[in-house]
């Protein structure tokens, strides 16, 4: 990364004037932080002593016979405290907003994980907490919303465009500018102006720093290749970053979706419309048609549909680091059903799209190689999507039932 957040032609700051000062205010304390030993000892108490880490690697024996390739592992980030990678972030953040003195965080969501995550670390350091969420993903996921209210946090439905991620991020960004004196933007992916992507990347790359010394433990040298979905990208920094100079292939799985129509998937790579822009205050690829308009997305997983993506991975694919590929809906869920039913572990939708692409490319490997996939979050918060998706007769009987006795009650 150069000094002024750009990684390559992608980063950078594009913020309204009235941000400057309070984004500055951040990039030093950041840095300060950053040199701090006893910040960052801090970090890691937290997240042993609250996230539950290390998460363990998971070799897979039954799915890996019945690929019939590579040896298949799971970084196993659904067993962070709330069952997904995002806490590890919101963790170090968190303990940055409290260092800088600020009493409130904001924070924007699309799947609810990272919701969640900040109304916890919210709570857990005393902070107020307030979370922008697209009205449609609220629909979605609305187990998490139930949760961050829980938790204290003041959940902000937003209506506005396709009333999901993209459109949250725009209302996050508005609070900012207006409360920015006692307030701590919390991003919960590596995207957003610098110094955001470096940060979000940064605190998660603890995934890749525990891989590599598992992998060496468990089996004797580093993976051959390593699986994350792409959604904003954080989950796929984390595992990805530690491993740059080494000999690992790094394949990010982005939402194939429905299929290759526009408004059907979130290929940020690899399609006509995907190119280079500037929104939402940084630049990275987009999908945006002709006139350079955002387009919409779509994907089986609330967490994937994100219209931009982090500029570190669109700068390490066009340097030829990272390999990007895609996961249809339906790949998705028979991934999904494979690892529940081979190995008694239920997947989120987000982490079914890595599970997917690592098991379609594990079956063109030989049985000596070995495959990291990196389970970003656990099912849980999708009960619904998956009944759905799986057309489970029994369980509409089961809310119907359960919806009747509460009219009745
Ligand atoms: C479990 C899980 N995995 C992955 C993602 C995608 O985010 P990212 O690409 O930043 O890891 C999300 C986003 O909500 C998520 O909840």
């Amino acid at each position: 990364m150069r000094d002024d957040g750009y990684f390559g032609q992608y980063g950078g700051s594009y913020i309204p004037e009235i941000l400057f000062n309070s984004q500055q205010q951040l990039l030093k304390e950041y840095r300060s932080a950053m040199a701090d030993s006893a910040f960052i000892e801090q970090v890691q108490q937290e997240m042993q002593e609250y996230s539950g880490r290390p998460t363990p690697l998971t070799h897979c024996a039954r799915l890996s016979a019945q690929i019939g390739g590579a040896q298949i592992y799971l970084k196993r980030e659904d067993l962070n405290h709330s069952g997904a990678h995002k806490m590890n972030n919101v963790i170090g953040q968190g303990l940055l907003a409290k260092r800088m003195g600020k009493t409130r965080i904001i924070a924007e969501t699309g799947a609810g994980q990272h919701g969640v995550a900040s109304a916890l670390v919210a709570a857990r350091l005393g902070l107020e907490c307030t979370v922008y969420m697209g009205a449609h993903d609220i629909e979605r996921q609305y187990p998490n919303v139930f949760w961050m209210k829980q938790l204290g946090a003041t959940v902000i439905p937003v209506t506005t465009g396709a009333a999901t991620l993209k459109d949250a991020l725009d209302e996050a960004m508005r609070d900012w500018s207006a409360s920015y004196d006692d307030t701590y933007y919390l991003i919960g992916t590596s995207c957003g102006c610098a110094p955001y992507p470096e940060m979000v990347s940064g605190f998660q790359s603890v995934i890749g720093h525990e891989v590599k010394t598992q992998a060496l433990k468990q089996f004797g040298q580093l993976p051959d290749k390593i699986y994350a979905c792409v959604g904003g990208g954080s989950n796929a920094c984390g595992i990805f970053m530690p491993f740059l100079e080494d000999s690992t292939e790094l394949v990010g799985v982005e939402a194939g979706g429905r299929g290759p129509q526009v408004g059907d998937h979130a290929c940020r790579f690899n399609t006509p419309q995907a190119r280079f822009g500037i929104a939402q205050g940084f630049s990275t690829r987009f999908l945006q048609d002709d006139q350079g308009q955002l387009l919409p997305t779509h994907s089986i997983s609330a967490g994937l549909d994100y219209v931009g993506v982090s500029p570190i991975l669109a700068d390490l694919a066009d340097r030829g680091e990272v390999r990007m590929i895609s996961a249809t809906d339906e790949e998705v869920m028979t991934a999904f059903s494979q690892l529940a039913k081979n190995e008694g572990i239920i997947p989120a939708l987000e982490s079914s799209h890595a599970v997917a692409g690592g098991l379609r490319e594990a079956a063109t490997l030989s049985p000596d190689q070995h495959i990291v996939i990196n389970l970003s979050g656990r099912g849980d918060k999708d009960l619904f999507n998956i009944a759905r998706a799986l057309n489970d007769q029994p369980f509409n009987t089961f809310l119907r039932t359960y919806l009747d006795e509460e009219e009745n009650r």
